[in-house]
């Protein structure tokens, strides 16, 4: 008999029919599980996307250019030759989106608002037909009991800011404060959480260093701290913004990828040294935002290229946050306690150390403990969100049309797991969005990297759950990793 082909042999085993992943009641049989391996109560589930990567409806109600498209028309910048102009559609199709999260059970949507529909040319005078579609948006999730979380600034910069410097102009930082306040002064009413800024260091290192996301520049270093002293203080600026603006009982904080160092044998002087080096990691982003200054080893490693620091800076960078918005996806290092400078040693991930789809992807599900850990310990934060966790995977649909995306169930149960540990230790965890609802543009790979609960069929659109879709769900309902 020939070999089997991966789909003939899910007939084989009988998978024919589809598995109702999106209707499917996860089915509770076993007894009530001990409080100590819940999530706490009220503990909020949620899922996340960006505006440019889902959105599409590039040049619907006057909407400006982004620093992605120009990025994405340049040959050879996009893995699989695709810009993210046409994203999933979510424009049109966000009440069939918002359903799919109705189904999930999810009680938190954080979404991005886009800068150049709401400023065209990133400042001046406001387009006033920019933040018609959050209008809906808002409402639809709010219609559905699902609470709105809105990122004022997920990577997709006007061009006509970048024309001008982008994030290396001290005004793209000011122009974001004032863009921020227009934002909140309109949702503010129905939307009382916010994140200045995704990730500075994902788009200050790729977009400005290495080159490989939007607007793909190699900077040296003092312009390169430069662009990121900029990014933070735009988070400080946005914080400042939201506080001015919003209603009684709005929040803020920001939404960063911490880089996190965790203990390599998980003794007390182990912890301490993976704090330690988390603090330093973390020193340019996080770090400056929670101590208002850079750190002094961060500073002597710069020199003559560290950031010029104006008077009122640091205090602006440095506003207060009514909690920290953490993105883990995947551990940064594993450490040692050691006795010499700097307090620990760090060991290389060996070569055969696994990972996902995505070969940045390394598995380390303990960072999901860590990282809410460390920020507790190192600035005391008092409420803290995992604002992004998930995976990509090659999600194949079956025979059948399901995509049994064992992969993504197998490292979200592990990333809960340990999650759930910080949580029964005490640790701030209020919620956890997870990355993503639906497939979508995932930045230099293009279409090619899917990281959604929901397949999206990129030929029709079609929304399909995934496996995933249905294990969430689960987790959801019996608030314990299921
Ligand atoms: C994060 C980004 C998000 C998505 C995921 C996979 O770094 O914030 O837009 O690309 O990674």
């Amino acid at each position: 008999m020939p070999p089997l082909t991966r789909r003939a042999w899910m007939t084989a085993a009988g998978a024919t029919a589809a598995y109702d992943t999106a209707n499917a009641t996860p089915r509770l049989g076993a007894p009530a599980l001990p409080a100590r391996l819940q999530f706490p109560e009220g503990f909020l589930w949620g899922t996340a996307t960006s505006a440019y990567q889902v959105e599409g409806a590039a040049e619907v109600d006057g909407r400006g250019l982004s620093v992605w498209e120009a990025f994405a028309r340049q040959p050879g910048r996009i893995r699989d030759g695709s810009t993210g102009a046409g994203g999933v559609d979510h424009f049109h199709r966000y009440e069939e989106d918002v359903a799919l999260m109705k189904a999930l059970g999810v009680r938190a949507y954080r979404f991005s608002v886009a800068w150049p529909r709401v400023f065209q040319d990133g400042a001046g005078a406001a387009n006033p037909k920019g933040l018609d579609f959050y209008d809906r948006l808002v409402d639809s999730l709010l219609a559905s009991g699902i609470e709105p979380y809105a990122t004022l600034y997920h990577w997709d910069l006007p061009q006509a800011l970048q024309a001008r410097g982008g994030w290396e102009s001290r005004d793209t930082a000011e122009a974001f404060g004032a863009y921020a306040a227009h934002v909140v002064r309109r949702l503010g009413d129905r939307v009382h959480r916010f994140f200045p800024l995704n990730e500075i260091r994902a788009f200050i290192q790729e977009g400005y260093g290495n080159g490989i996301f939007a607007p793909g520049l190699t900077l040296p270093p003092a312009r390169l701290n430069q662009a990121r002293h900029h990014a933070v203080l735009a988070h400080g600026l946005g914080v400042q913004a939201v506080r001015a603006n919003g209603r009684a009982g709005t929040i803020v904080g920001p939404a960063e990828n911490i880089a996190v160092a965790l203990p390599s044998v998980e003794t007390d002087d182990n912890v301490r040294a993976a704090e330690i080096a988390t603090r330093e990691l973390n020193a340019p982003y996080l770090t400056v935002m929670m101590e208002g200054r850079y750190t002094d080893a961060w500073l002597a490693a710069q020199g003559a290229d560290a950031p010029r620091v104006a008077p009122g800076d640091p205090a602006i960078i440095s506003s207060k946050v009514d909690f920290v918005g953490l993105n883990v996806y995947t551990p940064s290092e594993y450490v040692l306690a050691s006795e010499s400078s700097p307090g620990f040693i760090t060991l290389p991930l060996p070569a055969s150390h696994p990972h996902m789809a995505s070969s940045w992807l390394k598995l380390g599900p303990e960072a999901l403990y860590w990282a809410p850990r460390h920020v507790e310990r190192l600035w005391g934060a008092k409420e803290i969100f995992i604002t992004e966790n998930g995976t990509s995977s090659a999600d194949e649909p079956a025979a059948d049309g399901t995509v049994y995306d064992l992969d993504r169930v197998m490292y979200l149960r592990n990333c809960l797991i340990h999650l759930q540990r910080a949580t029964a230790e005490g640790v701030p965890v209020r919620g956890y969005f997870l990355w993503s609802l639906l497939d979508n543009f995932e930045w230099a790979d293009g279409y090619a990297t899917r990281f959604g609960l929901v397949h999206v069929d990129y030929d029709t659109l079609k929304r399909t759950p995934k496996l995933s879709a249905a294990f969430y769900r689960a987790v959801i309902a019996r608030n314990a990793p299921a």
